[in-house]
């Protein structure tokens, strides 16, 4: 039997993150595009963010969500999220495009030296990119945020990293780590604005940052380590950040969530 305009309507009102906005950083690939399209099916609308010379990804994903759908439910905005300006401006066309504030700011933009160096190798640029990306830039989500109130969900991504404290990985686990601190202070200071604050840590997924600068070998070894006999995919980490970004996910704050399959 076909399904009629009011039972469809029924079914996307009681979706759990109905047309509520959420910026997602770095989801033009990789573990963010997952999570915005499982986003968008809960209902979301969506902030596509990357910050390369090269559109395409970002473009198509928006295409993806966008069929048949007007007035567009994804845009995408290139943005470097470590540039102040230009993490203004991300929220900002947020807010024009759909006419809202910001609910879920979920921040997966991320980098990681791939020529895993030593801490008496690691460079001063690389370090501070590393830094840049993955830490420093959270201070401007925050405060734009916090000035808006009325409720609201900060997801960060750290790494399973913290809790491995592998060789090789010290800049980007000691990024990884200030966001974990950070995350738990921030999810105090916003007592009173019903926004709560989390920190998602997934250990090895088969992404581009993940594959970058591995052997097969390494690759194997890794696999052969995990307790469930796999990489992880961005599948796994989908639903765990739709459950936080919810109104059931309230009463988990301030907290660090490793999502790894046991291998951490
Ligand atoms: N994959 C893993 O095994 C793993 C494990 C633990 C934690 N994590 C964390 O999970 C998050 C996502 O990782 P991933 O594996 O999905 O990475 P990925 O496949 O390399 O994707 C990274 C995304 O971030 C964007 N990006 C990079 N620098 C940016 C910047 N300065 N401003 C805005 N966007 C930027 C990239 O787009 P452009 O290149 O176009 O900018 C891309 O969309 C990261 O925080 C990572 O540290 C990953």
């Amino acid at each position: 039997m076909a399904t009629t305009p009011q039972q469809l309507n029924a079914s996307t009102e009681s979706l759990p993150l109905q047309d509520r906005v959420a910026i997602v950083t770095g989801s033009s690939r990789g573990i963010g595009r997952q999570l915005a399209l499982h986003l968008s099916s809960l209902g979301a609308k969506l902030v596509i963010n990357y910050s390369s010379s090269n559109s395409s990804p970002a473009d198509s994903l928006a295409a993806d969500i966008n069929a048949g759908s007007l007035p567009p439910r994804a845009i995408v905005v290139r943005a470097d999220i470590s540039d102040q300006a230009q993490v203004q401006s991300l929220f900002d066309s947020a807010e024009r495009a759909f006419d809202s504030p910001v609910h879920i700011l979920v921040n997966t933009a991320g980098v990681l030296d791939s020529t895993y160096p030593s801490v008496a190798n690691t460079t001063i640029e690389s370090f501070d990119h590393v830094f840049a990306v993955n830490a420093r830039e959270y201070w401007y989500y925050w405060a734009s945020l916090q000035k808006r109130g009325g409720g609201g969900r900060i997801i960060l991504f750290s790494s399973s990293q913290v809790a491995a404290l592998r060789p090789g990985f010290a800049a980007y686990t000691a990024a990884k780590a200030a966001v974990e601190a950070m995350t738990k202070i921030l999810a105090k200071e916003l007592k009173g604005t019903g926004i709560t604050a989390n920190c998602v840590a997934p250990g090895p997924i088969a992404t581009e940052l993940f594959f970058g600068g591995r052997t097969e070998e390494q690759v194997k070894k890794i696999i052969d380590e995990s307790p469930l006999g796999r990489l992880g995919e961005t599948k796994d980490v989908a639903p765990l950040v739709g459950f936080l970004a919810s109104d059931a996910g309230e009463w988990v704050n301030g907290q660090i969530i490793r999502i790894n399959g046991g291998y951490v």
